[in-house]
C-alpha cells in the first residue's frame, strides 16, 4: 500500500530512471573535423541511419582545446595526446548518443578499426578516414564511457 505523496514520487523516479539504468543499448560518437572539413558528415550519418541506430541526441559545435583536453584525459599520458586534442579542437564535430541493441559493440564493428589501414572493407573508417590520428569518426568502447561522454555533450533535456 502507497503510504505517502514521497513514496509515490520515489516509486515514479525509479519507474522512469529504470529503463536507463538496464539499457545497454546506447553509444556515443563524434564525427570529427577531418571528416566535417572534407564533407563527408551527410554520407557518414546516412551509413549510421542505414545500420539502423536511433537518434537519442545530435549536435554540430567545435570543442575548444580545453574541452578536448578535457574529453580526451584518459589518454594524457599518451605520447599522441597534444596531437590528439589540437586535432579534435581544429574545426567542427557532429556529436550524437545513438541507441540500437548492442550499441558499443555494434557501432564499433559499423566504424572499423582505430587504424583505417586495419579497417574492414565498408566501414566508415576504411571509407572516410586518411589515418590512425585523423579517423573521421569516433565510438565509445564500453557502456559505462558511453554513458559519461553523452553526458559530457547532452544535458538529460537534449536525450530524447
Ligand atoms: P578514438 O578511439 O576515437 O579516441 C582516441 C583517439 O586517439 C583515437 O580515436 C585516435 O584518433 C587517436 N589515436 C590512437 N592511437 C593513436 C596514435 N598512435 N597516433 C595518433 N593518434 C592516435
Amino acid at each position: 500500500m502507497i503510504k505517502s505523496l514521497n513514496e509515490v514520487v520515489n516509486l515514479l523516479v525509479s519507474f522512469a530512471t529504470q529503463k536507463k539504468h538496464t539499457m545497454n543499448n546506447t553509444t556515443f560518437t563524434m564525427i570529427k573535423p577531418d571528416a566535417t572539413e572534407k564533407g563527408h558528415t551527410g554520407a557518414i550519418l546516412q551509413k549510421i541511419n542505414e545500420a539502423g541506430f536511433r537518434i537519442v541526441a545530435m549536435k554540430m559545435t567545435h570543442l575548444s582545446t580545453a574541452k578536448a583536453s578535457e574529453f580526451y584525459e584518459v589518454h594524457k599520458e599518451r605520447p599522441f595526446y597534444g596531437e590528439l586534442v589540437e586535432f579534435m579542437s581544429r574545426g567542427a564535430i557532429t556529436a550524437a548518443i545513438l541507441e540500437k541493441e548492442n550499441a558499443v559493440e555494434e557501432f564499433r564493428k559499423l566504424i572499423g578499426a582505430t587504424n583505417p589501414a586495419q579497417a574492414d572493407e565498408g566501414t566508415i573508417r576504411k571509407l572516410f578516414a586518411a589515418s590512425i590520428g585523423e579517423n573521421a569518426i569516433h565510438g565509445s568502447d564500453s557502456n559505462e564511457n558511453a554513458k559519461i561522454e553523452g553526458d559530457f555533450f547532452f544535458s538529460k533535456l537534449e536525450q530524447f
